[in-house]
């Protein structure tokens, strides 16, 4: 590169301060050329250029120069030289930036046909999958979602449902009782339906809810778990009847297991909070061991249901001759195995990643009730 250097008998007649200019001119354009990156150059560039460099300093004294024709000729030179350093800094720093360029291009190459690092993905547990569903479908029919707490009391488990201490229906439930006697007992609920007390005492009808949930009741065997998942339904309103009842569970078994037919069988049976109850089978086959849903000679218990009792309205305070409705109560577990063809109950808790890896959902991928309701 042509580094502008000048020789001394060019400058025969240059004052002192021309002198400087010469000898730095000199330094600065060899530094320059010498320079190996562009924070070097920057450096350079401020020390010349920059508000405090050498030129900017140099340019003050200038004007003080008493000869007219030294000054014109020292500014002149000032001029010159401010350029072609400026010009010099401008070709060294677009050659260092490519070369740099070339040093990163040669370095940081992606080899886009390697094959991707597969980072490990969870997968969604099929209760958790289930609840969704469930709840989706049943928001499309105007429920909201209500909740409990899980550690309840004798009071909203058991005896505002119109089940009292004596009942039957208390030794049935196998309750984990937690602490306390009488009155303050605490206890693991047993069912979701404690959410009904719970939401009629802090609303005012009407109502129309799902409660999803953990229950827990002390059993364990192949079709019991201590602690499982149900999901409360739950109308209030006026008028409401068992037709009102009966084609929302229907509208609802056809979405949840996406069939155009599931025949339903309401067969009459006892809960304490219900009047009258009932149960809920579906028709299926099970020819050659497989089980067909939506098919078949056969029924299969999938929830309990019913009209909710007069007294559970007046306990909590909601007159029966005004209002009235439905409740119904399933067990997500057991809707899960059906669906989802999941064959035991006990591997839901079981924490097996193997498991989960195979009966999860996948986040990005969630299956889509096709019809909904
Ligand atoms: N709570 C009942 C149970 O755990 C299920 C149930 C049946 C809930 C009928 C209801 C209902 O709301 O109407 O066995």
């Amino acid at each position: 590169m042509d580094s502008g250097l000048r020789r001394n008998d060019e400058i025969m007649n240059d004052s002192i301060l021309s002198g400087q200019l010469i000898e730095q001119f000199a330094v600065f354009v060899a530094r320059i050329t010498a320079a190996t990156s562009t924070e070097e150059l920057e450096a350079l560039r401020l020390e010349a250029l920059g508000k405090s460099g050498f030129y900017t300093r140099l340019k003050k004294e200038l004007g003080k120069i008493a000869d007219i024709e030294e000054r014109k000729k020292s500014g002149q030179r000032f001029n010159e030289d401010a350029a072609r350093i400026e010009n010099e800094l401008k070709i060294k720093k677009e050659e260092l930036a490519k070369k740099e360029m070339e040093v990163r291009l040669r370095t940081e190459t992606v080899d886009v046909t390697l094959p991707a690092r597969l980072a490990p993905q969870g997968k969604i547990h099929p209760v958790t999958q289930v609840i969704e569903e469930i709840t989706a479908l049943l928001s499309d029919l105007g429920f909201v979602v209500a909740e409990g707490p899980d550690i309840e009391d004798d009071e909203h488990n058991f005896d505002k449902l119109n089940i009292p201490a004596s009942h039957p229906a208390r030794q049935m439930h196998d309750t984990f009782y937690l602490q306390g006697n009488g009155a303050g007992k605490t206890l693991l609920r047993t069912h979701t339906s404690p959410v009904q007390i719970r939401t009629m005492r802090a609303g005012k009808p009407p109502f129309r809810f799902i409660a999803p949930g953990s229950t827990y009741r002390c059993d364990s065997d192949i079709t019991h778990t201590p602690m499982f998942h149900q999901i409360e339904g739950f109308v209030i309103d006026k008028n409401i009847h068992m037709g009102h009842l009966k084609s929302t569970i229907n509208e609802f078994l056809k979405a949840f297991f996406e069939l155009d037919e599931v025949p339903t069988r309401f067969r009459p049976s006892f809960f304490p909070f219900t009047e009258p109850s009932a149960e809920v089978d579906i028709g299926c086959s099970r020819a050659n061991g497989e089980l067909k849903i939506g098919a078949g000679q056969d029924w299969l218990e999938v929830m309990g249901c019913g009209m909710v009792h007069a007294n559970v309205l007046k306990n909590c305070g909601i007159d029966p001759n005004e209002w009235q409705g439905f409740a119904f109560g399933m067990g997500v577990e057991r809707l899960a195995m059906l669906k989802y063809g999941i064959p035991d109950l006990r591997t839901f808790f079981d924490s097996d990643a193997r498991w989960l890896q195979h009966y999860g959902f996948d986040p990005l991928n969630i299956p889509n009730l096709v019809s909904g309701l």
